[in-house]
């Protein structure tokens, strides 16, 4: 099974995308864990990327595009979670021709509805570790022992460069204009499934395992 879980940003795709990984054995392909990595190690695609990222502003589709294909083709197996890609109508446009090239559909487009103000505080609150990538939240979702992680019990917690509030109006505003348009794409393909992201993070988890059963 392939799906895409569609939302924007704070919308807990990467939540969600974490658990199907622990629960059902599936592959998370994450463009931004992906580019923050390309960031982190200094590349010189590294540096070109940081730039607009940490502004909160999308990245080329040629860029994630060849990420992406780059995973696809070197994993035959599928089980796919597509987080946070695609996020253009070209990079959907690219996504489906690059699952046809390689004898693989597409199951499902979880949209993640949330409310813009609901985002802020998500965004605002949010840590991850540096370690294993868990995702906690000041308020929603804090580790056992402040300040070391449930999953790993590493004590470096890191937060996102574009969790501010100047990037954060950035990535909504790409959102509504470059991202959004997709939900009618899917709808039109008949892919499309809703969940409500704004209730508690296990009923989340239930209504996204619900679509994944009947795919
Ligand atoms: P990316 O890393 O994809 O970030 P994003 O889309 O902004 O999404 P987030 O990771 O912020 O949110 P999420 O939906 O995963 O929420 P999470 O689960 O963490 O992209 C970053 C940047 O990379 C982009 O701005 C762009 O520059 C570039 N980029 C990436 N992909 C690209 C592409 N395809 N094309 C071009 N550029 C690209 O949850 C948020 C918080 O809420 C957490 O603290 C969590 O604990 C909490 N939470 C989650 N669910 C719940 C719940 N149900 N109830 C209460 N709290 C919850
Ligand atoms: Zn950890």
């Amino acid at each position: 099974v392939n799906i895409i879980l569609l939302g924007p940003p704070g919308a807990g795709k990467g939540t969600q995308a974490k658990r199907l990984v622990d629960e059902r054995n599936m592959v998370q392909l994450s463009t931004g864990d992906m580019l923050r990595e390309a960031k982190s190690s200094g590349s010189e695609m590294g540096r070109k990327v940081a730039e607009v990222m940490d502004k909160g502003g999308l990245v080329t589709d040629e860029i994630v595009i060849g990420l992406i294909e780059e995973k696809i083709t070197g994993n035959a197996g599928g089980g796919f979670i597509f987080d946070g890609f695609p996020r253009t109508l070209k990079q959907a446009d690219a996504l489906g021709a690059l699952l046809e090239k390689t004898g693989q559909g597409l199951d499902a487009v979880i949209e993640m509805q949330v409310d813009d103000a609901a985002l802020v505080a998500r965004i605002t609150g949010r840590y991850t570790c540096g370690n294993c990538g868990a995702v906690y939240h000041d308020q929603t979702r804090p580790t056992a022992k402040p300040g070391i992680c449930d999953a790993c019990g590493s004590d470096k917690m890191v937060r996102r460069a574009d969790d501010n509030g100047d990037s954060l109006k950035t990535r909504l505003m790409e959102y509504y204009k470059k991202t959004s348009p997709l939900v009618g794409y899917y709808y039109a393909k008949g892919q499309l499934a809703t969940v409500d992201g704004l209730a508690e993070m296990d009923d989340v988890a239930a209504a996204v395992a619900k679509v994944l059963d009947r795919s």
